[in-house]
């Protein structure tokens, strides 16, 4: 499967990034819960090299618990702070606003050292399209004042949000593309929706989630569906298929309508709370 982005938007968006990124102390970036590999842009690791870095670790709510615990573990071990969210969540918001002192507190106090009295910490929010960058913005600053969606150009000019008298965070997050040499990587964002479905074999994509979630999460598609996960994943896809009444108008199964919502359950958390990607094994302690 071919995976498409628009080279003329991602440098664009990389440039404003670039840019933005030299006014803060802290980059705080969104990352998907289910895959944080595959949502990770490791350019963002060059591109915020000099700053103190935040992992979000968002839609925590449709992860599955024991590795979100997991993830955050191995982000500590790696040196950056990490939390896991629900950016719809204002209550979860306390926790983000604790870290992200925690984060500056270096920073704060070597401003004060120097005899910087008012100049406050600044943090900027980065990640891929679909993450919830615009819904954290939101729900953090606690009012709307940043649109959600991902339309580039919607704020003109800087805005801060001011969190307290020591930290502001820029209103614009920046975007970054997510890096797809690797067609796991590409298959990953496409199960979770953040590639355009246009561009997508559905039934593919659908035949490879069968397998991921036969082996990851046994009995998860025989308690939604019905099926045997015992058989092969063409022959659970056919069951799929038949248990929720997939024909076609002239006769014959509708694959491409099996897939379009077993895609749509999963993207729901319909089917449970899902991670695809772990982080390396021995890689963190528990
Ligand atoms: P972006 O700025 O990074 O592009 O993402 P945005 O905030 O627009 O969020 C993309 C979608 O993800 C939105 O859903 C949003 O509600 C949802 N979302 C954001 N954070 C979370 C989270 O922590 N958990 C869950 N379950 N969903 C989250 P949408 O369907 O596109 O829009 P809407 O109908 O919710 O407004």
């Amino acid at each position: 499967m071919q995976y498409q982005w628009y080279p003329g938007h991602m440098t664009k968006a990389k440039r404003q990034m670039q840019e933005d990124i030299k006014l803060v102390d802290l980059v705080v970036e969104l990352v998907d819960a289910r895959i944080p590999v595959s949502s990770h842009n490791p350019d963002i690791d060059e591109l915020g090299k000099q700053k103190s870095r935040l992992v979000l670790l968002n839609k925590a709510d449709l992860a599955d618990e024991a590795k979100n615990q997991a993830w955050c573990a191995y982000y500590k071990a790696q040196g950056s702070y990490a939390v896991r969210l629900d950016a719809r969540n204002r209550a979860g918001m306390k926790a983000v606003q604790e870290v992200i002192q925690e984060a500056c507190r270096e920073k704060i106090e070597r401003n004060l050292r120097r005899g910087i009295l008012n100049r406050p910490v600044r943090a900027m929010v980065v990640g891929i399209p679909n993450v919830g960058k615009s819904t954290f913005i939101n729900s953090f600053a606690g009012k709307a004042c940043a649109k959600t969606g991902n339309k580039p150009g919607v704020t003109k000019g800087k805005q801060w949000i001011r969190l307290n008298k020591n930290v502001e965070l820029l209103d614009t997050p920046g975007i970054l593309w997510p890096k797809f040499e690797d067609q796991t990587v590409g298959m990953h964002l496409a199960w979770i929706g953040s590639i355009k479905d246009e561009l997508l074999n559905k039934e593919e994509l659908a035949m490879e989630l069968i397998k991921e979630l036969a082996k990851g999460y046994p009995g998860c598609l025989n308690e939604r569906y019905g099926v045997c996960e015992e058989e092969e994943p063409a022959a659970i896809f056919q069951a799929l298929c038949e248990s929720r009444g997939c024909l076609k108008k002239g006769g014959g199964l509708d694959y491409g309508k099996a897939a379009a919502l077993l895609l749509d359950e999963f993207r729901g958390g319909r089917l449970g709370r899902i991670t695809v990607e772990a982080p390396p094994a021995g890689s963190w302690s528990e």
